[in-house]
C-alpha cells in the first residue's frame, strides 16, 4: 500500500519498481566483473533468457464478483508460517555485490525487514551463523553444496542445524560448474578471491584437512577447498544426507517428474524445481514449464519450491497457479543489494509482493489456495 500510495501521490520510489529499470540501474552501478557473475548464465545465455520469457506464454483468467478487499498470501513451510510464499534464493558470493562486503548480512536483514525468507548459500561471504542471527525471526534455510570430504559435509550440515536453520536445501545440479563464456571471459574473476570461502575457512572439519591455516597459506586452503567441492550425488546418497540432521532436505535442482516421484521415495522433504536461473546447463527448456509436471508427480506430498527466471509479482502468481508452494527470486534482489543494500533488497522483494497481491485483488483470486485453483492458461501468443 505504501509503494502504491507513495506512486499515485508523485513520490518518486528511491530504487526503481519495475525489474527492467532496476536492471538498468544495476548494469551501471556495478563493475564489469561482479556484473557478469550476476548477470551470466551459461552457454549463449538461451536457457536464462528462456527462464524469463516462458512466462509470457502463460496467462491468468481474471474472475469477477469476488470479494477481494483482504487478500492472503500467507503460506507455511516445514511447520513455520509465513507472511508469503516468496523466499530469496541462494547466492554465493553475493559480498561482492554490495560496497561493504557483507551481502549476505544485508540479504538476512531484508529477511527480518520483510519476512521473507533467506536461503543462505554455502559460498556465502558471511559465516552461516551469523547470517541466520541477523534473519531475525524471519524462518531461513541453508543451501547446501555438498563437499566431497564427508566430515566436511556433516560439520557445515550440524553447524546449519546449531545455528537454527530451518531446512537443509541440497544443490544438485552444481558438483560442477556450467560453462559461463562471461565468467571466463573476465581475468579478474572475483570467486577466485579466498575471502568467499568463509563457511569452509570457519569449519573445524575444514581446517583439520589443511596443514596450515587459510590466512598463513591461502593458495593451498583454496586448492584443498576447489580438491573438496562438488560430491557428485546419487541416490544411493539420499540415506547417507538425510543421516546428516534431523531438518528436512529439499533436493534443489529437479525438473523431471520422475526424479521428483524418485526423491520423495528416497526420502526428499521438499523438492525445489529450478534450473539454476539457466547458470548451469543451456539449451535446457525454462524452468517454469516443466513445474507443472512436478508439481502433479508430487500431488501435495511434500511442498514445491521453484525458482528461475521470476522478475515480477505477476511472474510469482504464475508460479503458484502452476503448483509451486514457495516462489523463490535469485538475480532481481540481488539488483537490489548492489543499489541499496539489505534496504534495496527489501525494496525489490516489497515491489513483487505488492504486485502479486494487486494482481490477486483484480483477479479476484483472495488467497493462494483460490489461485491454484484458478490455474494458468498456456497461450502461443
Ligand atoms: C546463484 N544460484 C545459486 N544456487 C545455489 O544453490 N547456490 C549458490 O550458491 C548459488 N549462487 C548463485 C549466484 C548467482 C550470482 C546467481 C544469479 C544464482 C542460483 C539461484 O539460487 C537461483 O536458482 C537462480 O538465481 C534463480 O534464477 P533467477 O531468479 O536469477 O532467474
Amino acid at each position: 500500500t505504501a509503494i502504491y500510495s507513495a506512486g499515485l501521490s508523485g513520490i518518486q520510489p528511491t530504487l526503481p519498481v519495475d525489474f527492467a529499470t532496476l536492471r538498468a540501474r544495476a548494469e551501471a552501478a556495478m563493475p564489469p566483473s561482479v556484473l557478469n557473475y550476476v548477470q551470466g548464465g551459461c552457454g549463449d545465455e538461451w536457457t536464462q533468457d528462456q527462464n524469463a520469457a516462458a512466462f509470457r506464454h502463460w496467462g491468468m483468467v481474471p474472475r469477477m464478483m469476488v470479494d477481494c478487499t483482504t487478500r492472503d498470501l500467507s503460506a507455511t513451510l516445514f511447520g513455520r508460517s509465513l507472511p508469503s510464499p516468496l523466499f530469496m534464493a541462494p547466492i554465493g558470493v553475493t559480498g561482492i555485490v554490495t560496497q561493504d562486503g557483507h551481502g549476505d548480512i544485508a540479504a538476512a536483514r531484508a529477511s527480518a525487514a520483510t519476512g521473507v525468507p533467506l536461503c543462505a548459500s554455502t559460498l556465502a561471504n558471511d559465516p552461516l551463523e551469523e547470517v541466520k542471527r541477523a534473519c531475525g525471526d524471519t524462518p531461513a534455510l541453508f543451501q547446501l553444496y555438498t563437499p566431497r570430504d564427508p566430515d566436511v559435509a556433516a560439520s557445515l550440515v550440524s553447524r546449519a542445524e546449531a545455528a537454527g536453520y530451518d531446512a537443509i536445501v541440497v544443490t544438485l545440479d552444481t558438483w560442477v560448474t556450467g560453462w559461463r563464456p562471461r565468467d571466463l571471459n573476465v581475468s579478474n574473476f572475483p570467486q577466485l578471491r579466498g575471502h568467499v570461502l568463509t563457511n569452509y575457512f570457519t569449519d573445524p572439519a575444514f581446517l583439520k584437512l589443511l596443514a596450515k591455516p587459510p590466512q598463513d597459506d591461502l593458495r593451498a586452503a583454496v586448492g584443498t577447498w576447489g580438491a573438496t567441492f562438488g560430491k557428485v550425488l546419487t541416490w544411493d546418497d539420499m540415506g547417507w544426507l538425510k543421516s546428516l540432521t534431523r531438518l528436512p532436505i529439499v533436493l534443489k535442482g529437479i525438473c523431471h517428474p520422475d526424479d521428483a516421484s524418485r526423491a520423495i521415495d528416497c526420502g526428499a522433504d521438499g523438492i525445489y524445481v529450478s534450473n539454476h536461473g539457466g547458470r548451469q546447463a543451456n539449451g535446457g527448456i525454462a524452468a517454469i514449464d516443466m513445474l507443472p509436471a512436478v508439481a502433479e508427480a508430487v500431488r501435495g506430498r511434500v511442498p514445491v519450491l521453484f525458482d528461475s527466471g521470476i522478475r515480477s509479482g505477476s511472474d510469482v502468481v504464475k508460479a503458484i497457479a502452476l503448483g509451486a508452494d514457495m516462489v523463490g527470486v535469485g538475480r532481481p534482489y540481488s539488483y537490489g543489494l548492489a543499489l541499496g543494500g539489505a534496504d534495496g533488497a527489501a525494496h525489490v522483494l516489497r515491489c513483487l509482493l505488492a504486485e502479486a497481491d494487486l494482481l490477486m485483488a483484480v483477479n479476484g483470486l483472495p488467497t493462494l489456495a483460490a489461485v491454484r485453483r484458478a490455474g494458468a492458461v498456456r497461450t502461443d501468443r
